[in-house]
C-alpha cells in the first residue's frame, strides 16, 4: 500500500519480517567476529535509534552501546558540513567500536566521524549499517563492513529514516514512488 509522508507518496520496498530476518543474521556474524571483545557500539542519532535496538537485540556477545548526535549542514558551498551536537563520554581507548549507522550515501558524516574517532585510540573501528547507497559514495576510503541492504540511488524512508523529519516510525521501508 502507498504511504504519504507530507507532500510526497512512497511505495512499499522492504518489508518489516525481511528486515528482521537480515538483522538476525548480521547479529550472528557480529557474534561470531567479536567474541571476547566486548565491543562498543556507537549509534548516530537521530537515524539509526530502530536499527541500533534491532541490532543489539540480534547480539548474545557482551557489549555496550552509547549514542552521538552528528549534525550534518549544507553552507553556502554544495558540500555538506558535519559537526559533533553531542560528543562521547566514554573512554574509547583500546575499545572495538562497531559504528551503527541508518544509512552510507554519500560517506560524508563518516568520512568526517571517524577521524575524531581515531584520535582517541580506539582498538578497532568498524561500521554496520542498516543501507548503503554503493552509487552514491563519494568518498570510497569509507569501509563497510556490516550492511544490512544495498540499495540503488533511491530515497527511502520508514524503518528510522526520515523525510523532513517525518516516516521514522514506519515499521517497513518505503520508496519514493516515480523517482
Ligand atoms: P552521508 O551522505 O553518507 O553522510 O549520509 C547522510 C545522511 O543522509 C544519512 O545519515 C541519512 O540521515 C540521510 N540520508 C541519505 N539517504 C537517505 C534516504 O534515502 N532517506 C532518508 N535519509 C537519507
Ligand atoms: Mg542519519
Amino acid at each position: 500500500m502507498l504511504v504519504q509522508v507530507l507532500d510526497r507518496c512512497f511505495e512499499p520496498y522492504i518489508d518489516a519480517a525481511t528486515i528482521a530476518a537480515r538483522i538476525v543474521h548480521l547479529g550472528k556474524e557480529i557474534d561470531a567476529d567479536y567474541e571476547g571483545l566486548n565491543p562498543l557500539f556507537i549509534g548516530i542519532l537521530n537515524g539509526s535509534f530502530i536499527f541500533a535496538a534491532d541490532l543489539l537485540r540480534a547480539i548474545s556477545v557482551p557489549a555496550e552501546i552509547s549514542f552521538v548526535k552528528l549534525a550534518s549542514y549544507k553552507g553556502t558551498s554544495s558540500t555538506g558540513n558535519v559537526v559533533t551536537a553531542i560528543g562521547l563520554e566514554e573512554n574509547l581507548s583500546g575499545r572495538h567500536i562497531i559504528i551503527v549507522e541508518d544509512i552510507i550515501d554519500t560517506g560524508r558524516t563518516m568520512h568526517a566521524f571517524i577521524p575524531e574517532l581515531l584520535q582517541r585510540q580506539p582498538a578497532s573501528v568498524k561500521i554496520a549499517t542498516f543501507l548503503s547507497k554503493p552509487e552514491a559514495l563519494v568518498y570510497p576510503d569509507i569501509q563497510v563492513h556490516y550492511t544490512g541492504f544495498s540499495i540503488p540511488n533511491k530515497f527511502v524512508v520508514g524503518y528510522g529514516l526520515d523525510y523532513d523529519g517525518m516516516g521514522r516510525n514506519l515499521p517497513d521501508l518505503y520508496v519514493l514512488k516515480d523517482q
